[in-house]
């Protein structure tokens, strides 16, 4: 793999041969950007297991467990890591629960690797179609750190493959990179990774985002992300936090673009990611040339958290989420098909709402219409009995009229209301298995799903009303009699 530390002065390729080794350069930042060190880690881990010289799948399941907890050990704070590690986790239980052949199970983990790869190439490719609508012709994009290719598996990346994708769909892209102190990704890796792709690219210094913005020289920011939680919180390069802060400022619209891998809905919030703390010699000194003087007590946080009203959208390779993201972040979690087959929480969760909710409404429409009709049959039989004396009272019959007529209206309005309220859900579940997030249903669906959940919510009023009318002219009529 390249080696990023050395870039851009240098570019020389390491040859690791060991898992070892990999892990090592994942702590040291030979390799980084959080898709990399996942496809890392998972190749390390091949590689790890094809050294081993157990004997049997037993022994090979002991040496496996202990690399994978060893590379666990290497950052902390990209999910994309401990993803890796848990898919080549599962590949190995599959292919035990298939073969006890030692040889084998070690090539069904090289070939999981090359698939991680493989699908974090196509991931970067879809995350570039999805940004690129987002981006207008014309545009130029701030963005903080490297998330390009360097960051991932191969030519695209996250953030810079949403302008990679907006230049490939013909559109005019410039980008303003954030050089990113301490480790300096945006000027090392940014500026060299687009200069070589001829994409226009200006570098400033972190501290003077904020002038440029104000100076509308930002159309649009799009970061990449290390870990995102449930509620849309995105961790990320220290001082990706800020940026956001002078975007919603500026009002600028703010993109985060991952791939699913980067996702962690176990999280509920941002608060829950651990933020690696590095060495202070990255703050202190620059390569070897020390900056800072002798024993000054410094902090080093990797990553900094961007809280979800900040992000105007969450890019990612299954579609673009908007908010509100526990929602939208869900969906789009449940079209990935390695995640946890074709049901999902979501839709689990989704199916007995529906469910509690349609068995509620058949009750309460079935108690308003056996009120109803109950009520107008008492009436009836009640006024049937004494109709001699209601023909000599037209008070009374118009009162056992409206009675009637109110008890009828309160049934029709009733079964109104039921089905404006099956409408309005049988859209909510049919955009549901389609995957798509609201934004997605398009207006007329959405017109027609407001109008129908309008409707139903008037018709119920309307049939109280018309209930509680007729049982007022019922009593009214039964003390008459009385009289
Ligand atoms: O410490 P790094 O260089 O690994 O941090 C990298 C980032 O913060 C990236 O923006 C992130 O991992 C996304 S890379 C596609």
């Amino acid at each position: 793999m390249i080696d990023q530390r050395l870039l851009p002065g240098e570019e020389k390729y390491l040859m690791l041969r060991s898992c070892d080794e990999v892990a090592e350069a994942i702590k040291d930042m030979a390799v980084r950007g959080a898709p990399a060190i996942g496809v890392s880690a998972a190749m390390g881990l091949a590689l790890g297991a094809q050294q081993s010289v157990g004997m049997s799948a037993a022994d090979l399941e002991y040496d496996f467990d202990y690399l994978c907890e060893m590379m666990s050990k290497t950052r902390p704070t990209a999910v994309n890591l401990f993803w890796a590690i848990e898919r080549m986790r599962e590949a190995f239980k599959r292919a035990k629960n298939r073969t006890q052949d030692v040889e084998e199970i070690k090539r069904t983990l090289v070939n999981e690797s090359l698939q991680i790869l493989q699908d974090d190439l196509d991931a970067n490719r879809s995350i570039g179609r999805f940004g690129a609508e987002l981006i207008p012709d014309g545009a130029t994009v701030l963005t903080h750190c490297n998330a390009g290719a360097l960051a991932t598996a191969g030519d695209y990346g996250t953030a810079l493959g949403v302008i990679r994708g907006a230049r490939d769909a013909g559109k005019r892209v410039a980008v303003i990179a954030d050089e990113t102190r301490p480790f300096l990704q945006g000027l090392r890796l940014t500026a060299w990774e687009l200069a070589k792709d001829d994409i226009p690219v200006t570098v400033i210094t972190d501290n003077m985002a904020g002038h440029v913005m104000k100076g509308g020289k930002v159309d649009a920011v799009v970061v990449g992300a290390d870990r995102i939680a449930a509620n849309g919180d995105a961790a990320n390069k220290i001082g990706t936090y800020m940026v956001a802060v002078l975007a919603k400022r500026h009002r600028i619209p703010f993109y985060v673009a991952a791939p699913i891998s980067t996702l962690d809905l176990s999280i509920p919030s941002g608060d829950h990611i651990p933020i690696e703390e590095r060495d202070t010699r990255e703050v202190t000194h620059v390569r070897d040339h020390q900056l800072g003087p002798d024993g000054v007590d410094v902090h080093n946080p990797a990553f900094d958290v961007t809280p979800n009203e900040l992000i105007t959208a969450i890019i990612t390779d299954k579609g673009v989420a908007w908010p509100p993201y526990t929602d939208s972040l869900l969906c789009l979690m449940g079209m990935d098909d390695s995640w946890s087959g074709t049901t999902t929480e979501y839709d689990l969760k989704i199916d007995t709402q529906v469910e509690k909710f349609l068995e509620l409404k058949h009750e309460l429409t079935f108690f308003l219409i056996t009120a109803a009709v109950g009520s107008i049959g008492y009436t009836l039989s009640f006024s049937i009995g004494k109709l001699s004396d209601i023909a000599n009272h037209p008070g009374r019959i118009a009162s056992l009229l409206a009675a009637t007529l109110f008890g009828l209206a309160a049934v029709v309005f009733a079964l109104f209301s039921l089905y404006e309220e099956i409408n309005s859900y049988r859209l909510h579940l049919k955009y549901r298995y389609l995957r798509k997030t609201w934004e997605q249903v398009g207006p007329k669906d959405q017109k027609i799903w407001s109008q129908a959940n309008r409707l139903s919510k008037v018709c119920e009023k309307i049939s109280f009303v018309c209930l509680v009318l007729s049982v007022v002219l019922q009593a009214t009529l039964f003390l008459l009699f009385l009289l």
